[in-house]
């Protein structure tokens, strides 16, 4: 044969030869599974296996105790730190104080304020009753009250007519009027007034609460008319207190006066009631204009 037979013949049977065994390296690759793998991964499988033959699952799944320690410490510290919950505390059965610490017991306390109160009440009716028993005062109104001297309260009269204002004393709240003293006067007087009052007329005095009788208005005098006239519902009374016109029920109330060793007293502690509606013993006409 010739050369170019044989190279026609060896040719193809040679590259026949060469798919042969490279069809069957790959098969066997195949059916191992282990891909295309470095000699460095085959020796760790290798490794792997031969430690999985001796039991120990760690290196048999390739994880080294060191790496497993260092992965759960990490999972530690991701962890979230547990929250401190207190231990409740279990209840206490209740215990009297000791009476040192207390100061004041119950018992005492009520025992305390009962007496507190008894004394209380005790000390305000003695104040009471010593009140009410107490000697009514002297020398203020309401009692015997000096207003001076003879002399000094004809002076004040006498000073006083015709004044605007009467003579009046605030000690006693009393206007002290001249009362005439001739016997036709007197004689009138009589037939209505009667005890201290009659008596202090008699001596030339009279004595008229400022108090007006019907509502109890401050009484004044009226310079023009010579009158008391009333200014709250208009009740007139003459000089010594008779009533003239007006809603009042009376005359003006009035007081006894006495002249004890040349003074002068009004005893404000008894009102006697003012004469009657029509009661007119001096004659006393109206003198002016009326104020009001
Ligand atoms: S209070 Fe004096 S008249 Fe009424």
């Amino acid at each position: 044969m010739s050369t170019g037979t044989v190279l026609a013949v060896a040719i193809p049977v040679i590259v026949v030869l060469g798919a042969v065994v490279a069809f069957v390296s790959l098969r066997r690759r195949d059916a191992t599974g282990l891909g295309y793998l470095s000699r460095e991964t085959r020796r760790r499988d290798e490794q792997v296996t031969a430690s999985a033959e001796a039991g120990d699952a760690a290196g048999a799944f390739g994880v080294s105790a060191q790496a497993r320690d260092l992965e759960r410490s990490v999972a530690l510290e991701r962890r979230p730190a547990p929250v401190a919950v207190a231990a409740p505390e279990m209840p206490q059965d209740w215990a009297p104080p000791p009476a040192s610490q207390v100061g004041v017991t119950r018992r005492q306390f009520l025992n305390r304020s009962s007496v507190m109160l008894m004394a209380t009440g005790l000390g305000t009716f003695n104040a009471a009753m010593i009140a009410f028993l107490w000697p009514r005062p002297t020398g203020g109104f309401g009692s015997k009250v000096k207003i001076g001297t003879v002399a000094s309260v004809d002076e004040a009269i006498a000073s006083s007519t015709p004044a605007v204002n009467f003579s009046y004393f605030s000690e006693a709240q009393s206007y002290i009027q001249p009362y005439p003293t001739d016997s036709a006067t007197l004689d009138a007087a009589e037939a209505v007034y009667s005890g201290t009052v009659l008596d202090a007329m008699k001596a030339g005095y009279v004595a008229l609460w400022q108090k007006c009788p019907h509502l109890g208005c401050k009484v004044p005098v009226c310079g023009s008319s010579q009158w008391f006239e009333c200014p709250c519902h208009g009740s007139k009374y003459n000089r010594v207190g008779e009533k003239k016109s007006g809603p009042a029920p009376r005359g003006m109330d009035r007081f006894a006066v006495t002249i004890e060793e040349g003074n002068v007293f009004v005893n404000t502690g008894t009102v006697a009631q003012g004469p009657a509606i029509g009661t007119d013993t001096t004659g006393q006409g109206l003198e002016g204009p009326h104020c009001g």
